[in-house]
């Protein structure tokens, strides 16, 4: 399973790639927002094609990158001038009739792409017959409506084998630890995780406690 970042901070997608872990970078316009706080209006797309360049230099791997617009005229003109910042850029585009008729435009551009904001089995079941790239179910926006998010990836994924689909689950809305186990369990493509996850999931209390004794017996043995 893959390990995305779901953000547009530099020093946080740094600190995760320098220690080997940055498998990709998901953002969207939430997303990308809370780095333009200070921009001018007029500026916000020259400045986001800027932090996207910059998210691009760090490594080399899939940056997700959502146009605004909602026709597909206006998806496609703005996929193709985010693509035009690296061919790392996908560009990521919720599941609508006008998402869907843009994906089909990309895709024949070769430009990549993923399907955003997809809450049930039929919708992914659509995508993967679009022949999208990538995927993002939503599992904690499921989970905030009282369904059980995780458990659209289990059926994703069954289904998507049962047809030899190829398009990948990025698991998206991850909130928790118990979201991207399952979603390994379930063998989702990949996560695409908040950073304040990161420490949890690299850090267990008996990994510190172990150091401590390691070094407690070592120091015993060269103060003797
Ligand atoms: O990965 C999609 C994510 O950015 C949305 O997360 O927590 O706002 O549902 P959340």
């Amino acid at each position: 399973m893959k390990l995305f970042l779901d953000t547009a901070n530099i020093e946080e997608i740094k600190k995760v790639n320098e220690m080997g872990l940055l498998n990709g970078v998901t953002t969207n316009p939430t997303i990308i927002a809370k780095q333009l706080t200070n921009t001018k209006s007029e500026d916000l797309f020259k400045e986001t094609k800027k932090i996207l360049k910059e998210i691009c230099s760090i490594s080399e791997v899939p940056v997700l990158a959502e146009p605004i617009s909602q026709e597909c005229e206006n998806i496609v003109e703005e996929s193709i001038e985010l693509s035009e910042i690296s061919s790392q850029i996908v560009a990521k585009i919720p599941l609508t009739q006008e998402g869907l008729k843009a994906v089909k435009i990309l895709k024949e551009r070769n430009i990549k792409t993923a399907l955003t904001l997809i809450f049930s089995l039929k919708q992914a079941l659509i995508a993967a017959i679009s022949g999208v790239e990538y995927i993002c179910p939503f599992v904690g926006r499921l989970d905030d409506i009282g369904e059980k998010g995780i458990e659209l990836i289990y059926n994703i994924v069954k289904v998507y084998k049962v047809y030899n689909f190829k398009t990948k689950i990025i698991v998206a809305s991850v909130r928790n630890i118990e979201h991207i186990i399952n979603s390994a369990i379930y063998g989702a493509d990949a996560v695409t995780v908040p950073y304040k996850l990161i420490d949890e999931l690299i850090n267990h209390p008996l990994t510190q406690k172990g150091i401590e004794k390691f070094l407690e017996d070592w120091s015993k043995l060269s103060n003797r």
